[in-house]
């Protein structure tokens, strides 16, 4: 399995996880049926921006280990890059072991030593997925081959790959923020998908709220939904994080709802308040010598929040922008006229950045615009 990025942050990876034992349960319970019964499962995990999608994935995934389960992760989508990202590669360079320094020599071999060991065959398995991993050597007859009929050998050839490998175990596949993906990954998930619905695997998918994930859905798709951590959680979590002295009190009154559950939002504001010294003391005993109401949120916290807002369309990042002018509520009139633009539609402004319930694009007029807590 790829090294998460919780692995590699001790600080994140020690934030003690709460909240999610309903959303973990589900997991825990597809991979059983999977692993006790031969079943299939997809199981979709959906909420906003720092809700806690990768760090349940993450949970669920680590709760794998030393089980008989073949665990393959796409990663999340890099941080502030804004690129669409391709999870299918990285989960065919996690199984095939190939690492980042790996000329395309280096990953012939390994690629046709494995599929060869699995008696899959050359034209069939090999050159398409060498071809996918970009390692195919420019004179071979596959790249003369139409593009359709190109993604259709590379289809069957990890169609293949996934059902040769589901009948030695139960295979978890997990792909990360969906929303961000490029055409050939959602195929790609598409295809997974399917085949999870027919072979004794789970595929396990994050994305957005906002994220229109219809077509890779099945009815018996599970949802694992994120919304904000109830009040008594989020107090569980800066009480874990910051100790129970007397003087944190308006902090655990005032957080959850400013927060709105959203653990990245609870995380950066403790973060920063411990850098600005707000906080004195050490992990677990911290106290507010002059105990305020927070005021505005620092910074720092604002800058993390922005890094994932980026990665927003640019309707969504001018909405975004007039919102946090007008405040909390807004409606879409309003908002209309402080982020109208060239090329930019009201029923555009109605929907980008608003919670969807919150907003009917067809009803823009009448819709209030609420933002969600994570951004506000
Ligand atoms: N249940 C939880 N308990 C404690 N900390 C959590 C929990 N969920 C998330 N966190 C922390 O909050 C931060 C944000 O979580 P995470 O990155 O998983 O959000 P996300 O939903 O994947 O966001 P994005 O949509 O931007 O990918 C992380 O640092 C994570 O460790
Ligand atoms: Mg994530």
């Amino acid at each position: 399995m790829t090294q998460s990025r919780f692995d590699t942050v001790p600080v994140r990876a020690k934030m003690p996880f709460v909240g999610r034992d309903a959303q973990l349960a589900l997991l825990v319970d597809a991979y059983e049926q999977v692993a006790t019964h031969g079943a299939s499962r997809i199981v979709s995990i959906v909420g906003d921006a720092g809700m806690g999608k990768s760090r349940l994935l993450y949970e669920f995934l680590r709760g794998l280990a030393g089980k008989d389960v073949l665990a393959l992760n796409g990663g999340s989508a890099p941080y502030g890059s804004g690129a669409a990202y391709r999870p299918g590669i990285r989960i065919l360079h996690q199984y095939f072991n190939i690492a980042d320094a790996d000329d395309a020599q280096a990953i012939q071999q390994k690629v046709a030593g494995r599929i060869v060991a699995l008696s899959g065959g050359t034209a069939s398995a090999v050159f398409p997925i060498l071809a996918l991993l970009n390692a195919l050597p420019a004179d071979n007859p596959f790249h003369r081959l139409p593009n359709k009929e190109k993604r259709q050998h590379v289809s069957d050839a990890l169609l293949w790959l996934g059902q040769r490998l589901t009948t030695e175990r139960a295979m978890v596949l997990a792909y990360e923020d969906l929303q961000w993906v490029t055409a050939d990954t959602q195929e790609l998930a598409g295809a997974a998908g399917a085949r999870a619905s027919a072979e004794d695997a789970a595929a396990v998918l994050t994305y957005r709220s906002d994220h229109d994930a219809s077509s890779l859905m099945t009815p018996d798709t599970i949802e694992a939904r994120l919304d904000g951590l109830e009040p008594s959680a989020t107090r569980a979590l800066i009480t874990e994080l910051l100790g129970d002295d007397r003087s944190l009190d308006a902090l655990k009154d005032e957080l959850p709802e400013r927060s709105g559950g959203n653990p990245l939002f609870i995380e950066e504001l403790v973060r920063s308040m411990i850098e600005s010294g707000d906080l004195t003391g050490e992990p677990g005993y911290y106290r507010m010598d002059s105990p305020h109401e927070i005021v505005e949120i620092p910074r720092t916290v604002r800058a993390v929040l922005a890094a994932r807002i980026d990665r927003l369309g640019r309707t969504d990042k001018h909405v975004l922008q007039a919102l946090a002018a007008v405040g909390d509520v807004a409606s879409v009139g309003l908002l209309a006229r402080r982020a109208r633009g060239p090329g930019r539609r009201d029923s555009q402004i109605a929907c980008a950045g608003c919670r969807p319930r919150d907003c009917s694009s067809s009803e823009p007029r009448a819709s209030i615009c609420r933002t969600n807590s994570s951004t506000r």
